[in-house]
């Protein structure tokens, strides 16, 4: 709120996400006419009021609508959207003070960006508590709602429903388009890069697979049957579906090395995997020593895009295309007291800000209710990986190793 050298907390470290505000001189995007009056931001969710307009026309909170879309509701409370304004965000945002209202406004054209929503983290600024509409991230309203009037998909079920609740509602064929979604999810093209690639390019990456060609759009992956539930990197089910793994163990031959190879491809993401550069993805063999990693023995595959947090330097850039496929090659020594051949692929969706919550939390000086917010979401995100595959192949117990043991089927 005060001095505390507000000033620099923007520069230095940088969220991928925070490069959007200085690359973006227009609306430079793939776009259609109702979509580009459609995304223009703040968002006019709300507006003049008409006295006779009912109650479920004005009401624009999620929890409102979920009173009758009920499904929508649910699933939505559960998706990032819902956590799009999460402590790692309005903690940043009330560590930068209301003086740099220009950097997070910024923010809030992804993460809040209705009018309203606005308004209501400026008052959270002045030290009122955050608003609810403010609080809901991307709600609603921010995908369906303009000046009151509700916008969707042109559904049969809804069109022939004949009930005029809300003053029932404007279809547009646009809800069905991968570019409805990008004015959040993608940087245009005159945006930073590294490496000659966009730091974020998931519609770019999108329009030159087959999948682009086939029809196949973000909403029929991320939203099958109209769900709201926006599955992404952060659900194991979701993203195991999508990639094709094999654990292949080759027969022992003359020489002493336990040979395998572990390939993993990617068979049904719609984009890079994953796409961003904040997740990581790490591929492991080694051989078991009573439950432990026999010394030396094990072998590692990181897939991901890995830039330092200042956004200057990428190391390195391992994502698969979609049906593009990398291989762990393994070929180390058995260990005298091996019992088990051992693979395992980890996902930790939020790795990036694990590393920029941390150098965070040392660098700047912070209130405690901003420290607070900033530890939770690094607790938070540092919870968030999980165990995407595993498997275990155990070792014939003769120290001289047997040709003739066969490999167990893959499973
Ligand atoms: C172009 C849209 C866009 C802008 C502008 C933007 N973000 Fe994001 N942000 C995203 C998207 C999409 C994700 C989720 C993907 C990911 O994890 O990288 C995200 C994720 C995050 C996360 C991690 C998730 C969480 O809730 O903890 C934080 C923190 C964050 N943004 C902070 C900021 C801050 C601070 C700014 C302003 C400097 C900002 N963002 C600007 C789109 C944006
Ligand atoms: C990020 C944008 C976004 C958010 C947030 C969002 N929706 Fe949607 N919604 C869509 C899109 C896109 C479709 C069309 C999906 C399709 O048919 O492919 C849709 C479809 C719908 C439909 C039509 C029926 C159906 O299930 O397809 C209703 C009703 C609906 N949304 C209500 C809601 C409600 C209520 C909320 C909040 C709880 C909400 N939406 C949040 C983008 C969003
Ligand atoms: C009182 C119940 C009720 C409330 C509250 C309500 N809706 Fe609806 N909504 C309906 C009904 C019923 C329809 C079907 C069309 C009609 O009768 O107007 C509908 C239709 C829609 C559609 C069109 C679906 C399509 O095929 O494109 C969207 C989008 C939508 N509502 C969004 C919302 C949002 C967003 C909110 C909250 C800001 C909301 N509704 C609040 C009952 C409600
Ligand atoms: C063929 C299905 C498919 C299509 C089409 C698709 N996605 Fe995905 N998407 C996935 C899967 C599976 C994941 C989880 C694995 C991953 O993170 O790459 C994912 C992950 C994501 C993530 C999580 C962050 C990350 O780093 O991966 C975002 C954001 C995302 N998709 C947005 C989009 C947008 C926007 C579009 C349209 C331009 C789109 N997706 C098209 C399947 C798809
Ligand atoms: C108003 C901006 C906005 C729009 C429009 C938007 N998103 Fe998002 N989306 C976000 C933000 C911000 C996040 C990150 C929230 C967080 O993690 O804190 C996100 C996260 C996601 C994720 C990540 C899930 C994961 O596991 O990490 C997926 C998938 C996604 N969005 C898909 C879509 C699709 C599909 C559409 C179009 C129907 C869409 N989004 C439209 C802002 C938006």
């Amino acid at each position: 709120m005060q001095k505390r050298g507000g000033k620099d907390k923007a520069s230095g470290l940088v969220l991928a996400c925070a490069l959007w505000l200085w690359a973006a001189p227009t609306w430079a995007w793939p776009t259609t006419a109702f979509l580009s009056r459609y995304w223009h931001r703040p968002l006019p969710v709300g507006g003049r009021l008409l006295p006779h307009w009912p109650a479920a026309q004005v009401a624009l909170s999620a929890r409102a609508c979920g009173q009758c879309h009920i499904r929508q509701y649910r699933e939505w409370r559960r998706s990032r959207h819902a956590l799009a304004m999460g402590p790692g965000v309005v903690g940043q945002l009330m560590a930068a003070g209301r003086g740099r209202w220009a950097f997070i406004r910024g923010c809030l054209l992804c993460h809040a960006p209705a009018g309203r929503q606005n308004r209501e983290v400026r008052a959270a600024l002045m030290g009122a508590a955050l608003g609810p509409m403010a609080h809901q991230g991307v709600t609603c309203a921010d995908c369906h709602v303009r000046a009151y009037r509700r916008f969707g998909p042109p559904l049969e079920s809804y069109l022939a429903a004949g009930r005029i609740i809300h003053g029932g509602f404007t279809p547009s064929n646009d809800f069905t388009r991968s570019r409805f979604c990008i004015s959040c999810h993608q940087f245009h093209g005159n945006g930073a890069r590294l490496h000659g690639a966009l730091l974020e390019n998931v519609y770019g990456e999108w329009r030159r697979s087959h999948y682009a060609r086939a029809g196949v759009t973000c909403q029929t992956c991320h939203m099958p049957n109209g769900r709201h539930d926006f599955y992404g990197i952060h659900n194991p089910r979701f993203v195991r579906k999508a990639l094709t793994i094999r654990l292949r163990v080759e027969p022992r031959e003359a020489k002493r090395d336990l040979v395998a190879r572990l390939s993993i491809m990617n068979s049904g993401v719609g984009h890079d995997f994953p796409t961003y550069t904040t997740p990581e993805v790490v591929a492991t063999i080694w051989q078991d020593c009573a439950r432990h990693i026999c010394p030396g023995t094990a072998r590692r595959l990181v897939i991901g895009r890995r830039i330092s947090l200042d956004l200057e330097h990428q190391y390195f850039d391992t994502r698969l295309k979609p049906g593009q496929a990398r291989q762990l090659s393994y070929g180390v020594a058995r260990a005298a007291h091996a019992t088990a051949l051992e693979a395992r692929i980890i996902v930790s969706p939020d790795a990036a800000y694990v590393r920029f919550f941390r150098a965070y939390l040392a660098r700047y000086r912070l209130t405690h209710k901003e420290r607070a917010a900033i530890k939770r979401a690094l607790a938070r995100d540092e919870n968030s990986r999980y165990v995407l595959w595993q498997a275990k192949r155990p070792l014939s117990r003769v120290t001289q190793p047997d040709s003739s043991s066969s490999t167990p089927p893959d499973r």
